[in-house]
This record gives structure tokens, sequence and C-alpha cells, in this order.
């Protein structure tokens, strides 16, 4: 379910899959791809480059939140992918990957765009491209949080 560079500096962490990403195996290809490769494009920076993958390896039936044990039976795939990317930085898209990969507390409102330093790798999260299809009017300040995420790449 991982896309993009093997040479990725950067690894972009989302949900789970949708149902027409389970069905092609690649991630971010419905509304929210459009979305996101909007944002990619506005900040200069394009799939090609990056790494993208999903906490959860498979659909959640229904467009639920993804349960405790499915996090936990997936965990060790996300964990050998960015064993061998080793990314400079990671990108959580999203409370889900937030709360699974920052902290269990962390909250999307108050804190994307923050960022903590873990094993070498800068920690940050954003809101979810679906986010901003609910809600346009966030768009631009995940277009913030991507900006400082291209800055601190170069850094
Ligand atoms: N939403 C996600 O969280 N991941 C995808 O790959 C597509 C939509």
């Amino acid at each position: 379910m991982g896309r993009g560079s093997h040479e990725a500096e950067i690894m972009l962490i989302a949900e789970a899959p949708g149902a027409q990403e389970d069905q092609q195996g690649i991630p971010f290809v419905g509304r929210s791809g459009e979305i996101l490769d909007r944002l990619l494009q506005d900040c200069g920076l394009s799939r090609d480059e990056i790494y993208i993958t999903n906490i959860l390896k498979c659909h959640p039936p229904g467009n639920r939140d993804p349960k405790e044990g499915e996090k936990e039976a997936c965990f060790p795939y996300l964990k050998y992918e960015t064993f061998l990317l080793k990314p400079k930085i990671i990108v959580c898209l999203g409370r889900v990957a937030a709360q699974r990969i920052i902290s269990p507390d962390f909250k999307i409102t108050r804190q994307h765009g923050t960022w903590t330093c873990r094993k070498d790798c800068a920690l940050t999260a954003t809101y979810h491209p679906s986010a901003i299809l609910r809600d346009p009017s966030k768009y631009e300040g995940v277009k913030e949080d991507f900006l400082e995420i291209v800055k601190r790449c170069k850094e």
C-alpha cells in the first residue's frame, strides 16, 4: 500500500486506504488524493519525491475508524517501511495517524504544525486531506504546515 520514492526524505502516513485505494493498491487515488496533489504542487513537491503510506493496509468496512487490533496487526509493516526508508521527516495526515505515531492524546486542531524528534527523525502532523474536503477553509493552514515541512527538509 506504500507508494513513492525509496529515497524519499519525507514520508506521509495517513489513516487507511479508501475503497478506491483498496481496489487499486495505490494511496490517495480518490478525491482526497486530488487535494493532496494540489497541496504538494503548491509547495513545490511531487509524489515522485516523497513516500506515502497508511497505518492500516486495508480499507475498514463502511469507512469506520480503524480498530485497535487492526492498527496493531498492520503496525509491523509500517515499522518495516520506516526502517527501509529511514525518512528525515514523518508527516502524519490526520488524527488517527498522529495519535498512533506521535502521541495517543494528540489533538490535531491544536497541535497540527508542531514538531517533535525521535531517533533522528522529525515528526509532525497536519489535517487529513479529507478534512479539507469537508471544510475547504482549512486548506491554507495545511499549506502553511507543508511549506514548513519543505523548509525543514532543505535545512
Ligand atoms: N485516506 C487515507 O487515509 N489514505 C488513503 O490512502 C486514501 C484516503
